[in-house]
């Protein structure tokens, strides 16, 4: 049975354990390098198959396909990533194209109700990771952000490891993804415009082990899917290359259990690439994290003070297969336990401190920068917006009775994901003041209405003045124009 969209039915065994459905067709947007790999092991598995792939070289299309079609079933080759998304024989997208193209596929392969594994980051900021676990939640499919280290049996053992206090309480993670290269000006890693750098490519691997474990120090376990914490502070030091992107980064965590974090990761350096974490009682280290053998398999070292030390063997496995896989054994639920929508919103706010903390903010993400909408499709009130409206005296235009409140938003980028949303839900009305941010507000909800076009459609309630301010709304360089004021000390006053 095949299975699109909420349509989840009857359930049965492999060797994995119980699948909700056991078929997945497969389609692979973007068949670069680490595709390769996933497609590779595709090939093994008990319930997926590759059936179509999508690039924008058709040499590179057929070449994937017929190195990764099942035998005597050629996957169909799609010159756009919109028929791929479009093709009602594919239940399962796998999104491989570089960072930047991340939001704006996954977006429209699940607004096709295709059940999602997207390359890490999910979204280079964490307003792009909000706005597509609201769409998958909507969309009742499956979203899973490709940290395939996490389906590795290895993780969970070391999970158990450290929840059963093997090494006692836990204080300390060090934890690094570094590697030297030496990429061209216009290679992703490179690339400001691609969101290159280490932090982004593979950054989030510490920082998302060091979540893990500190949640496990919190008492939650890993095979609930609860297993993270979110440190309370970040400091953090980086280099950054003539092009502006991060060759090299350092943070230190810490959480709010007391738990501390080194997290390192960069571009142009190798690191050691391993795992350590400090307990009260010894230490684990997980010498190979990220990409284990898959013909040797891995090794966890566990020295507990006043033991000999021992080191565990885990076999080899096929993590991509299994990050695949995980999408018939968690249909319903629309997301693994190993890497849930939580985890992964977690992950990217502190991937958005760690880059802050540096100073690195991509051409895209300056306060000016025009963004577009997350599917890159115009902005439009949905079919089914329930919003209400009201009217107010010397207003031309409608006044939705939800108002947006302008005080929270700090970039562009998440600016734009909330007002695109609230327009989507048929909002128009925003309340903002100069005291909420200096200015701040009112100029990204400005810029967010000339990159819409929206200022004619768009009431903004601003301050005349605020207590501490007294500064007149219309002169603080909102290209929207205020079409009520408020009394002094009012921040809303609809
Ligand atoms: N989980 C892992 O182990 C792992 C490992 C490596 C990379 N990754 C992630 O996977 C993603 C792809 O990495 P990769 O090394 O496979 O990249 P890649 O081979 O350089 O490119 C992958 C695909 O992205 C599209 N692409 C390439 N350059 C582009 C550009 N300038 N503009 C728009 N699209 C472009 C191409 O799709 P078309 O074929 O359609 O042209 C290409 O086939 C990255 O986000 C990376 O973080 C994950």
């Amino acid at each position: 049975m095949n299975v699109h969209g909420k349509d989840a039915v009857n359930t049965s065994t492999t060797t994995t354990g119980t699948v909700l459905v056991d078929t997945l067709r497969w389609g692979i947007a973007g068949p670069g390098s680490i595709a390769r790999r996933f497609g590779g092991q595709l090939l093994t598995s008990e319930v997926g198959s590759l059936a179509a792939v999508a690039s924008r070289s058709r040499e590179r299309g057929e070449a994937f396909a017929n190195e990764f079609s099942p035998e005597g079933a050629p996957a169909v080759v799609y010159d756009s990533y919109d028929e791929l998304f479009a093709d009602p024989g594919i239940d399962a997208v796998y999104i491989a194209t570089v960072h930047t193209e991340h939001v704006r596929l996954a977006m429209l392969a699940i607004e096709a109700g295709k059940h999602v594994v997207c390359e890490k980051p999910l979204s280079i900021d964490h307003a792009g990771v909000m706005r597509l676990v609201e769409a998958a939640r909507e969309a009742g499919v499956y979203l899973a952000e490709g940290y395939m280290y996490r389906f590795h049996p290895q993780i969970a053992r070391f999970a158990e490891l450290l929840e059963s206090e093997t090494i006692g309480r836990i204080q300390h993670i060090d934890a690094s993804f570094a590697f030297a290269s030496d990429p061209a000006p216009d290679h992703r890693l490179a690339d400001p415009q691609l969101a290159g750098g280490g932090i982004l490519d593979v950054g989030g691997y510490p920082v998302s082990i060091a979540r893990l474990v500190a949640g496990i120090a919190e008492g939650r376990s890993f095979a609930s899917g609860t297993a993270f914490a979110e440190p309370v502070s970040l400091t953090a030091e980086g280099t950054l290359s003539a092009q502006g992107v991060d060759d090299w980064a350092a943070a230190s965590l810490v959480f709010a259990s007391g738990v501390t974090a080194n997290v390192r990761t960069g571009i142009r350096l190798q690191d050691d690439n391993t795992v350590t974490v400090i307990g009260s009682k010894g230490r684990l280290v997980l010498r190979d994290p990220w990409v284990p053998s898959e013909t040797d398999g891995s090794d966890i070292d566990v020295d507990v003070v006043g033991e000999p030390g021992r080191t565990i063997h885990i076999e080899p496995d096929r993590q991509w297969g299994l990050e695949g896989d995980a999408v018939a054994h968690n249909v319903r639920a629309g997301q693994s336990p190993q890497i849930t929508w939580a985890d992964s919103l977690g992950n990217a706010a502190v991937l958005d401190r760690w880059r802050e903390a540096i100073g690195l903010r991509y051409p895209f993400e300056v306060e000016t920068a025009f963004v577009p909408t997350a599917d890159g499709r115009p902005l439009k009130v949905r079919g089914d917006s329930i919003m209400k409206y009201g009217t107010i005296t010397g207003i031309d235009k409608r006044v939705s009775r939800l108002v947006l409140g302008c005080d929270n938003q700090l970039t562009i980028g998440h600016a734009t994901a909330m007002f695109d949303h609230f327009t989507e839900l048929g909002g128009n009305t925003f309340d903002t003041g100069y005291i909420y941010g200096n200015g701040l507000m009112e100029r990204l909800l400005g810029r967010w209405i000339a990159n819409r076009g929206l200022r004619d459609d768009v009431v903004v309630i601003g301050k005349e003045r605020t207590p501490r301010t007294a500064i007149p709304s219309r002169s603080r360089g909102s290209s929207a124009r205020p079409s009520t004021a408020c009394r002094p000390t009012t921040s809303t006053c609809i």
